[in-house]
């Protein structure tokens, strides 16, 4: 059989485009919107009907173990809540932070809030100010860790050991 002419060059065409929009999505995307990233994240749903109640009772910290229902595929590990805390808005002139000497302080300052406010009263991000009452520290780092919709994994933290203090500092905010 023979091709024709334009029959090897249509398919030619077709193999350069093919190529070319694979480099381009390689060079342009960041690297955490790949899909992988996307499976891995998958972003919340707002129906917080069928959502079980993310272990949010206030007072109970006793966190460490639960994952907000999310059945624990990567054995052992504590998965980040499905379902953001919905703090209450507060005026950040009514917001007490403590501990405010912790180095993880300094890192919230400089990184976090950008998005979740000063005072941790939320602006991009949600507020954030009492989240230690709500999630554990294991929680908050494995959120932070692997962010989610327009947080950057880490926060945009670069290193794993100052996403550790930050979260120890953010830990200790109960409001
Ligand atoms: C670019 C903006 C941005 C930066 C920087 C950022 N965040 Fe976020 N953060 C968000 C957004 C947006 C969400 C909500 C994500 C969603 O909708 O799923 C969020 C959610 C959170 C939550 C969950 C809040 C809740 O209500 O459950 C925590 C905890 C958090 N961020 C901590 C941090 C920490 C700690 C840092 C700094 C290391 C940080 N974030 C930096 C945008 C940001």
């Amino acid at each position: 059989m023979k091709l024709s002419p334009v029959g090897v060059f249509v398919v030619l065409i077709g193999a350069v485009a093919g190529i070319l929009i694979w480099v381009v999505g390689l060079i342009a995307l960041p690297n955490d919107s790949t899909h992988r990233r996307l499976a891995d994240n998958p972003p919340i749903q707002s129906s917080a009907a069928n959502q079980p109640a993310s272990n949010s009772t206030s007072g109970t910290s006793t966190g460490g173990t639960g994952s907000g229902g999310n059945t624990a595929s990567t054995g052992g590990t504590v998965q980040p809540p499905q379902q953001l805390v919905t703090l209450p808005q507060k005026d950040p002139s009514q917001i007490n932070l403590i501990d405010t000497t912790m180095p993880g302080y300094q890192i919230f300052e400089q990184t976090c809030a950008a998005c979740h406010g000063d005072k941790g009263q939320g602006g991009v991000g949600p507020a954030i100010y009492a989240i230690g009452q709500h999630w554990s520290e294991a929680q908050i780092t494995a959120f932070v860790e692997q962010g989610r919709g327009m947080m950057p994994p880490r926060g945009g933290l670069s290193s794993d050991a100052q996403v550790q203090q930050v979260v120890q500092w953010l830990a200790k905010q109960t409001g």
